[in-house]
């Protein structure tokens, strides 16, 4: 029977197919080779070291991660270029950071949308005299973090950053992230040239003050596969595409077999409605979508062991407890003790909910992988 091995391992257990995985990294690669872009991988997703390995391998030219613990377990393991794509403003973390960084002469690159961030940052700095490279956050539509394009506050601290001397003004950085939220490609298409021409056009207002633009960083999976120009951007910082997940399956961006990573998970009760599975919200998230935007039904698409990815057995988890998923049954009739596998809704809340990645290649189980920054969310 194929899959033999996946029916012999204790689940619930997140399941990583090396080779699709590979070819996802070597994707995004590509692109940016062809584009003449770095690509910066955000390390948020996967938080484990022999991933960035093979991206590193490829051609990555260091991470991109959102917490301070996050970036520490990668400074601790010789990465030696981290950006922090996360506006920083609390003194404590950044003293962390900045000590690591002088330690391990890593070259520090910081996220401001703030006087109060800068001055911070510029305080520790100048504490550690450690030069610090720093983006300022322009927000070109997700309207989390970032200053909107017409703010004066992007000219008053772009002068106070290049006036600062312990800080080194880079340029420009933006995440795209309301197209998780888009209809289909051509919507994430537009969303990304809206991207590039804001992040222009405010180059364009800082260079006219010899205020010098050296660096344009943008970055969401999404956006990055539905691009077909880079013309202003020097380089990229997708996250999700090593795994991938319902959200570029739902943008018509990927194949169903191009999602790397799946859940196992067995039948531990069934009623007349649901296969009840072991694998809950402590497993699966219970995200819908990335960013609060709920773009998905269900929690989950589950198949049979041996019929993963036909759309024929697709089932969908309609509903989570903590431990408990409520696959709904449609005509089916699945054993208790059946192994089922799930595609996830969003692979990077399930990264960090678990301990390693059982490791396979085809229908072969071949490693394990530790998940080294796991639960690192300060
Ligand atoms: C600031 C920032 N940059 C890059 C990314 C990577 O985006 P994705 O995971 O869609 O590739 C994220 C994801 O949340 C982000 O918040």
């Amino acid at each position: 029977m194929a899959f033999r091995q996946f029916s012999s391992v204790e689940t619930p257990c997140v399941l990583l197919d090396e080779s699709k995985l590979q070819d996802n990294i070597r994707r995004i690669q590509k692109i940016a080779d062809t584009h003449h872009v770095n690509v910066r991988p955000h390390i948020k997703t996967h938080k484990c070291l022999e991933i960035f390995q093979l991206q590193e391998d490829v051609g990555a030219v260091g991470i991109t991660a959102s917490k301070t613990d996050e970036a520490l377990t990668f400074i601790n393991n010789g990465v030696q270029s981290v950006t922090v794509a996360y506006p920083l403003v609390v003194e404590s973390k950044l003293n962390r950071l900045i000590t690591a960084s002088c330690l391990h002469q890593v070259d520090l690159r910081l996220t401001i949308d703030s006087f109060y961030g800068l001055e911070v940052i510029a305080q520790v700095a100048k504490r550690h005299g450690k030069q610090i490279g720093v983006f300022l956050k322009i927000d070109v539509g997700l309207h989390r973090c970032g200053i909107v394009e017409d703010d004066p506050l992007i000219l008053k601290l772009a002068t106070a950053i290049q006036e600062e001397s312990i800080l080194n003004f880079l340029g420009l950085l933006s995440h795209a992230g309301h197209a998780y939220g888009a209809e289909n490609r051509d919507h994430v298409w537009k969303i990304a040239k809206n991207e590039h021409q804001i992040l222009s056009r405010v180059r364009q207002k800082l260079e006219a003050v010899q205020i010098e633009v050296k660096e344009i960083s943008v970055g969401s999976t999404p956006t990055i596969l539905a691009s077909d120009t880079y013309a202003t951007i020097t380089e990229i910082r997708p996250g999700n595409y090593v795994f991938m997940d319902r959200t570029p399956l739902r943008l018509g961006l990927i194949q169903p077999q191009e999602i790397a990573l799946s859940i196992l998970a067995t039948v531990v009760s069934v009623n007349p409605e649901y296969f009840i599975i072991d694998a809950g919200s402590k497993v699966l998230s219970s995200d819908q979508g990335a960013h609060g935007i709920a773009g998905m039904e269900g929690y989950g698409l589950v198949y049979p062991l041996d019929c993963f990815e036909d759309f024929g057995h697709e089932m969908i988890i309609s509903k989570l407890s903590e431990e408990h998923g409520f696959v709904a049954r449609r005509n089916f009739d699945l054993p208790i003790g059946s192994v089922v596998r799930i595609k996830p809704n969003h692979s990077c809340s399930v990264a960090n909910l678990a301990n390693f990645y059982v490791v396979s290649n085809g229908d072969k189980i071949i490693d394990k992988w530790k998940i080294d920054a796991r639960g690192q969310v300060s």
